[in-house]
């Protein structure tokens, strides 16, 4: 399963990085607020720090203005897939883009007929919002395995990227599950190496180094 990380906070994206946990990016405009930065210096330099593909929303609601935007991301670097909304527009603009050989990220996913659209139009990615979902008491986590069936029902090739994802369960499920991408905070991600048995271990291993007085350096 790929790690996208979900934020346009450089040192996150960098620290991540470094220890090889980022197979990609993912921003939106809310992301793209939060940092405080212009989106296509931001997005820019997030290009230059990963190899792996970062999802830059465009901002218009029709689909020609969308192809607009999306043609003007893509000149950024060759690892930017554009992000749309799944709107009959959104999906108007995901065909054409894909058909030049963009990658596209169809968002704000709630449904598996949404998913199924989105895969005929040709999307590299779906992403569904898990934690939206379980935010009104839906299953967001349901909505992951429909898709993941279905697409495999008749050999999509869009990728399931299992998005808005808040805890380290959703993570679990979703490997689970066999979502091909997960996209958290990098909390969430760092949220990952935690065990309370890890912590009181390593508390009784050290207490024995400094009682045997153990040195290896
Ligand atoms: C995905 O691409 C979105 O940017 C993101 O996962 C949304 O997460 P949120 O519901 O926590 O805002």
């Amino acid at each position: 399963m790929k790690f996208f990380v979900d934020t346009a906070e450089i040192p996150a994206i960098a620290e991540l990085n470094a220890l090889g946990m980022v197979d990609g990016v993912t921003t939106n405009p809310s992301l793209i607020k939060k940092s405080g930065r212009d989106i296509l210096e931001v997005t820019k330099e997030i290009c230059d720090l990963v190899d792996g593909p970062v999802s830059a929303e465009v901002t218009a609601t029709d689909a020609d203005t969308m192809i607009a935007e999306g043609r003007k991301l893509l000149e950024i670097a060759e690892n930017i897939a554009v992000k749309v909304p799944l709107t009959w527009d959104g999906l108007k603009a995901c065909k054409v883009l894909s058909d030049d050989g963009a990658m596209v990220n169809v968002t704000l996913c709630f449904s598996a007929n949404q998913a199924l659209l989105a895969a005929k139009a040709g999307a590299t990615f779906i992403s569904p919002f898990i934690g939206r979902l379980d935010d009104i008491h839906m299953d967001g986590m349901e909505l992951i395995e429909d898709i993941r069936i279905i697409y495999d029902n008749y050999g999509f090739e869009t990728q399931i990227l299992a998005a808005s994802i808040r805890t380290a369960n959703h993570v679990l499920d979703c490997a689970r599950i066999g979502a091909d991408v997960i996209t958290a905070p990098p909390s969430v991600i760092k949220a990952l190496v935690s065990h309370p048995l890890t912590d009181k271990g390593l508390e009784t291993f050290l207490a024995d180094i400094k009682s045997a007085g153990i040195k290896i350096l």
